[in-house]
């Protein structure tokens, strides 16, 4: 059966876009549901409204605590029956109360090769940390930053001479290629975790 996707992103949403555009050219075995943003400027919602998308956002500064918060998003999610949660530049922290309802079904993309240079600079970190080589990583979210089980990562290199703006670039070039291809396969079900380990049937 197709899978009901949310996409959770708080700014520009250019993962959002790349998901979007994959799930128009190939099979993608699930639907881009909805959209939630914690920010009622993203760009993120003005490309669901653009394609069609249902979206909404809630503001995290009328709640309580980060508990009642995601009681409010959790009630969408149930009632839109959304199976997936793909946080695209998502900039909080999910509680246990999210995770636990989602456990394995929510994925993450991070801009560096975790357990580098976790949080929320990993661009700017590892070019001013000087290495040569960074990338991406694509990992099942967890109630720990950055933390959870690996699905894929692909380097990207820092060459001499490149700005930050320019290893910035190739970095999102990586991620628009393989954050698709990493939901497809949890469409799929083609995702076993053993532990830490991800294997992909
Ligand atoms: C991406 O670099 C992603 O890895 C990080 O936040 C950024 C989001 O970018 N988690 P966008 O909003 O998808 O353009």
């Amino acid at each position: 059966m197709r899978k009901r996707i949310a996409v959770f992103a708080s700014g520009f949403g250019s993962n959002l876009q790349a998901l979007i555009d994959f799930s128009a050219k190939n099979d993608l075995v699930g639907d881009i549901s909805l959209v939630f943003s914690n920010n009622a400027e993203a760009k993120a919602l003005e490309r669901a409204a653009k394609h069609g998308i249902n979206s909404f956002h809630l503001d995290p500064a009328d709640y309580a605590n980060r508990e009642e918060f995601e009681r409010e998003i959790l009630k969408v999610l149930e009632k839109e029956r959304i199976d997936i949660i793909v946080l695209a530049g998502y900039m909080f922290l999910l509680t246990d109360l999210i995770i636990s309802k989602y456990r394995n079904r929510i994925l993450n993309i991070h801009p560096a090769i975790l357990p580098s240079f976790k949080g929320a600079h990993g661009i700017k970190d590892a070019y001013d940390y000087g290495v040569k080589v960074s990338g991406v990583t694509v990992h099942f979210a967890d109630a720990e930053l950055d933390h959870g089980p690996i699905i894929m990562q692909e380097p990207v290199y820092i060459d001499q001479g490149d700005t930050v703006e320019k290893f910035e670039e190739k970095i999102h070039i990586v991620e628009h290629k393989i954050y698709p291809l990493a939901v497809q396969l949890l469409c799929q079900g083609r995702l076993r975790i053993n532990g830490r380990k991800v294997e992909i049937l």
